[in-house]
């Protein structure tokens, strides 16, 4: 998924500078959880992995990933549909998701908030989906609770069946990358039919376990050898920048704002890695009161906290080593039409007890 911050093409290089330094450990705490692709990583290398964001389509994500522990048959709903797949050897996930893709679209909040002709009323009509699109997500969202309500998939099916959209949307979203804009012409991705698409399933041999909350006030509860920290490296907030992911997620009614249609209420998803003084005393509070042999804060040149201060906070709990590699970093222009390259370094600092 595009995402701020998404570690999915460093994995390698993070774990690369952990073995260099002859990191070793059983489990694994992902501070700044966001797409989950580091905890994923890590459960595959089959780590007990921890995770936590502020954001619930995240937690989604890692109820669909890290949590989840089995592969799922969806027996109960399969018996109860009476639908033949095309596919003779399709797998349970793949059947549903088929049957999903088939049904009848609605004209729900997401069509009514965020397409052109459930928004025509405003001076500016939304154009962050196709009417059509926008009434498909209505439908497969409304779907799956209903399921849930119903009590014909699990838990984990539930959040699997969440995790398949929250990953499928971005696909047919018109927009330059984050939520906080839309196009005003349409991309020719966001005028395709959605089709939703199947996830993955990791597996491995431990209870992990993943959080919806400030990960900060999980000090006290969440031990593990390695915490990992991915914080917000700028004074952009996450919430808004993606709050149409967080709407489908949580499919809550919310109440609105703006051109953009906003969630009006996101007091508590905002962060203090995003100013520049409360993150500096956030990274004391962690790398004190954790309870860690490895910290790793994956941060980078341009970020709002100074290398000096980050060093100095870090070294009073151990020894601190700081590893760098160049990244190159495609930006769009305001309107998203083109993108140039631009050099960051990336840094990972290392903190040893
Ligand atoms: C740089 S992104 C992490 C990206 C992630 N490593 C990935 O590969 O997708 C930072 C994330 O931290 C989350 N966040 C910010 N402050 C937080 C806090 N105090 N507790 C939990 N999550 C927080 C944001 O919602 C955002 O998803």
């Amino acid at each position: 998924m595009r995402y701020i911050g998404n570690k999915e093409n460093l994995l390698d290089k993070i774990y690369q500078a952990m073995q260099s330094k002859n990191i070793k450990g059983n489990s694994f705490f992902d501070f700044f959880s966001g797409t989950a692709n580091v905890g994923k990583f890590f459960k595959k290398l089959n780590y007990q992995v921890y995770s936590s964001d502020l954001l619930y389509f995240s937690y989604v994500l890692q109820q669909a990933y890290i949590k989840n522990n089995e592969e799922l048959y969806f027996e109960k709903l399969l018996n109860k549909l009476s639908f033949q797949s095309r596919s003779l050897f399709a797998s349970p996930l793949y059947k549903v998701v088929e049957y999903l893709n088939q049904i009848e679209p609605i004209n729900g909040f997401i069509a009514q908030n965020y397409t052109p002709s459930g928004t025509q009323h405003l001076e500016i009509p939304r154009m962050y989906f196709s009417d059509e699109n926008g009434k498909i997500i209505d439908a497969i969202r409304q779907q799956i609770e209903n399921w849930r309500i119903e009590k014909i998939i699990s838990e984990n099916e539930y959040f699997v069946l969440l995790a398949c959209l929250v990953e499928t949307v971005p696909f047919y979203a018109n927009i330059a990358g984050v939520y906080a804009a839309f196009h005003k012409k349409w991309d020719p991705r966001a005028v395709k039919k959605m089709e939703l698409r199947p996830t993955e399933f990791i597996i491995n041999d431990f209870d992990n376990q993943c959080f919806n909350e400030n990960s900060v006030n999980l000090l006290g509860e969440v031990e593990a050898d390695i915490f990992y920290l991915d914080p917000p490296y700028n004074q952009r907030q996450y919430a808004p920048n993606y709050h149409l992911l967080e709407t489908i997620a949580k499919y809550d009614n919310p109440v609105i704002k703006g051109v953009t249609g906003l969630r009006a209420n996101y007091e508590n998803q905002k962060s203090k890695f995003c100013n520049t003084i409360t993150a500096l005393q956030e990274l004391e509070t962690i790398a004190k009161f954790g309870k860690y042999n490895t910290l790793i804060l994956s941060y980078n040149n341009e970020g709002i906290m100074p290398q000096e201060q980050i060093i100095s906070i870090l070294q009073a709990f151990g020894k601190v080593d700081l590893i760098e590699f160049d990244y190159t970093r495609f930006k769009s222009n305001n309107r998203g039409e083109s993108k140039h390259k631009k050099m960051i370094k990336e840094q990972l600092y290392i903190l040893q007890r």
